[in-house]
């Protein structure tokens, strides 16, 4: 079970505060589970981990061994919530190694993220003698990265196996009735799998949009979805013992508290882009009508020797939550060295785990003594249950958190701004006004 350790928060509150005095906790735990706040359409999330399309599920099962055993290459084409969850995933429970470090089961390349004609080429390159399959994933069907990538890797494809051939190795995650990707895999007769029209985009993980990629790499994934029916059923009980409250209270006390920034840290370098997915899930929920805190992350200790000087004394604007996990996976013991030229003796026998504890408890007391608040969650492993109650605790507490905030959690309306202006600028039709503006001010 995960546990949550709050006692470096409240040193760091005005005095008299008392986390979960302030009102609102039962009020978002009322909009979250029974859809009474604004957003409520796109809470299919909430109870997905027991409600999920079990007909979907054993069919991507299928499709992921059929992709294990006719592809040595997984492509992934998607981007923010339809790709980071899967990545995070993977990453954590694998390796960020993962590409080198699997055994039987396909590489996996993520693609359509960005609009690098560099990181494009090189996946290019990745899949040029190997069988590869693709696996494009937008809710919408209309995202330009995602859907410029899929049109490169598709022509790739029907180039290398004939346009038959290609049908049988793209598999289309999108929207049930909608868009121009839904479109296009009904015409082409790709195999398709669901995004809900409830669940958006960061709240999409434990959907095929996580699930397909995720199975590939040879993770469990009913596991993953018990470990998040547990946790949906402990946070569904209302209370100051709901851990989710608690974390959602003690952020939003320290930003009513002059905290600005709240730094995720985690201690394995597999936890990476739990990181990304991390920011995505609370930057898009929150950073919204000029408020929220602005999500970070470090991976420690490395970063400890670059960003642990800001952190220690810097601006007094941050608050920190670490995730540990309670039980590695391997045991690495130091050796002893008889001629203790670098003085590390008093280290002989002990094993890596050990040091890195003493180092993440050291570092914890630093940064509170520095002034940095700290919320330690401690999971039990680095195991698919603990990552699927993981993923759906952050869920649950950002959803609250929006709610405690004030601000619709489950829209990101400042998305587009960037994408009109793109629009416009190359040429898409109906953006002619807007692309004669925009012209203007860069020319000046
Ligand atoms: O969370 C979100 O809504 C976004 O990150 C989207 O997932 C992202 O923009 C991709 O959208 P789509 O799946 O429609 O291509």
């Amino acid at each position: 079970m995960l546990n949550l350790d709050l006692s470096n928060v409240s040193p760091f509150l005005p005095g008299g505060w008392r986390l979960g005095e302030e009102k609102g906790l039962e009020k978002a735990h009322d909009h979250v589970l029974n859809g009474t706040g604004a957003g409520s359409d796109f809470l299919g999330w909430v109870r997905l981990p027991a409600g999920y399309d079990k007909e979907e599920f054993s069919r991507l099962q299928r499709a992921a061994e059929k992709i294990r055993s006719d592809s040595q290459a997984l492509v992934v084409i998607g981007i923010g919530g339809s790709y980071l969850g899967a990545r995070a995933v993977i990453e954590t429970l694998t390796s960020n190694n993962y590409n080198l470090t699997r055994k039987d089961t396909p590489a996996i390349y993520f693609a359509g993220n960005g609009l690098s004609a560099d990181a494009m080429g090189e996946v290019i390159e990745l899949v040029k003698d190997v069988d590869f399959s693709v696996n494009v994933i937008s809710k919408s069907g209309t995202t330009t990265e995602p859907a410029v990538a899929f049109r490169i890797f598709k022509a790739l494809l029907e180039e290398r196996y004939g346009k038959e051939g290609a049908r049988g190795r793209i598999y289309a995650t999108t929207d049930a009735r909608r868009g121009a990707l839904k479109g296009l895999a009904d015409k082409e007769g790709y195999e398709e799998f669901v995004v809900p029209d409830n669940v958006g985009g960061r709240y999409s993980v434990l959907t095929a949009v996580g699930l397909l990629p995720i199975a590939v790499a040879g993770i469990d994934i009913q596991s993953l979805m018990d470990g998040a029916r547990e946790e949906m059923e402990r946070l569904a009980r209302p209370g100051m013992d709901n851990p989710a409250w608690q974390y959602a209270a003690a952020r939003h006390a320290l930003y009513k508290a002059g905290k600005k920034v709240e730094i995720l840290a985690g201690y394995e370098p597999s936890f990476r882009f739990f990181g990304e997915w991390w920011k995505q899930l609370f930057g898009e929920s929150e950073g919204k009508e000029g408020k929220g805190l602005l999500p970070a992350s470090v991976e420690f200790t490395a970063d400890l020797h670059s960003m642990g000087q800001y952190i220690q004394q810097g601006e007094r604007v941050m608050l920190e939550t670490v995730v540990r996990f309670d039980k590695g996976r391997g045991s690495i013991t130091i050796p002893d060295d008889p001629e203790n030229v670098d003085g590390l003796n008093f280290l002989s026998g002990k094993t890596l785990d050990f040091v890195a504890e003493q180092a993440m408890r050291g570092t914890i007391l630093a940064h509170v003594d520095g002034g940095v608040p700290n919320i330690l969650l401690t999971v039990p492993g680095r195991d698919e249950r603990s990552l699927g109650a993981l993923i759906y605790f952050f869920e649950f507490a950002c959803g609250i958190s929006g709610y405690l905030l004030g601000v619709n959690p489950f829209d990101q309306p400042g998305v587009e701004a960037y994408k009109n202006n793109m629009y416009a600028l190359l040429g898409k039709p109906g953006y002619e006004e807007q692309k004669a503006a925009l012209e203007k001010r860069l020319e000046s």
